[in-house]
């Protein structure tokens, strides 16, 4: 019996809660073992494990491909969310939801607080804020909403980038969006401590990492890192036609939350650092470039 669950787990922040480890008596369900669609399973797992806390990391986040996969985007951002709130209440589980920075509009250039009127545009943004509205209503848990998240793990821009990078590939990057990254090392560090303290939140929270850059720094600080010289050329937002609308301006105002739970929290650029060095290491030592021949 798990005092703790996390769904989602073989995602960039279930994986970075699993190396986390400042937890106790976790247990991890990846997608396969558990589908946070199927009502029953979860009631049955919740009923007969009476964890104290779900820490939902199962989301469908295909930004772009949510716009066209309506059904798929909403039954697992929106309804299924709305399940595990219900069966959480239940089983009297306090629910840990994730959430992100595309429920704001992006219009303006001030940092969004937690009680900022929420916009989403797009599927995914819609779906997302579906989510938040399931958790929220019934009181079952918090809602912890953070921003451009990335790690060391695949399919996300961090790595999307640093691949190009060390191929040698020109690039061209959006310049006119801005957020704030956020390594997943630094969320799960934060997720963590809030379990641990286990008070029982509601309502709205945001974690991100400090400061605020466009996607282009953020590719720049990347090749930074990695000590490449390949050109990264900055484009609009209407040069590359995406299929879902991306806010403007996205950057989360954290102050409230990181004061009120003692979290502590380091500068994007810290961030992208570790990211890198904690992928170094990991590759116990040997240069990385052999995978992306
Ligand atoms: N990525 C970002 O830039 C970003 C920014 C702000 C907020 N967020 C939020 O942060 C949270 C974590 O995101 P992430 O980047 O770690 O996402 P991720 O890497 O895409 O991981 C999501 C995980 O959810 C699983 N999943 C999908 N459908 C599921 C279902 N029906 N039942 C159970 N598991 C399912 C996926 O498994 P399969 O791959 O096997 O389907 C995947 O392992 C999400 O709530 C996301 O909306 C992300």
């Amino acid at each position: 019996m798990a005092q703790i669950i996390v769904t989602g787990a073989n995602g960039q922040l279930g994986r970075s809660l699993q190396v986390c480890k400042q937890l106790q008596d976790v247990r991890y369900l990846s997608h396969n073992d558990l589908d946070i669609c199927d009502g029953t399973a979860i009631r049955q797992l919740l009923n007969e494990e009476k964890p104290s806390w779900l820490i939902n990391c199962a989301a469908y986040t295909a930004v772009d491909a949510a716009e066209t996969n309506t059904t798929l985007a909403y039954a697992i951002n929106g309804r299924a969310v709305q399940t595990l709130a219900d069966s959480c209440l239940e089983s009297d589980t306090h629910l840990l939801h994730i959430s992100t920075d595309y429920v704001f509009s992006g219009e303006g250039n001030r940092p969004h607080t937690e009680n900022a009127v929420v916009h989403p545009e797009g599927v995914y943004a819609k779906s997302k804020r579906m989510g938040e509205v399931a958790v929220l209503n019934s009181a079952a848990g918090l809602v912890l909403r953070t921003s451009w998240l990335y790690s060391y793990y695949e399919r996300n821009f961090f790595r999307t980038i640093l691949k190009k990078c060390l191929e040698g590939a020109p690039l061209r990057v959006v310049s006119d969006q801005i957020g704030t990254p956020t390594w997943a090392g630094n969320l799960a560090r934060a997720i963590c401590q809030i379990v641990s303290n286990n008070q029982r939140l509601t309502g709205v929270y945001h974690f991100s990492d400090l400061g605020t850059c466009s996607w282009f720094d953020f590719a720049c600080y990347i090749r930074k890192v990695a000590g490449t010289s390949n050109e990264i050329i900055p484009i609009h937002t209407s040069e590359w036609q995406a299929t879902a609308p991306r806010p403007q301006f996205s950057v989360l105002d954290s102050a409230w939350t990181r004061a009120l739970l003692h979290l502590d929290a380091e500068s994007w650029l810290t961030g992208v650092e570790h990211c890198y060095n904690s992928l170094v290491q990991l590759k116990e030592g040997r240069y990385f470039h052999e995978e992306y021949k």
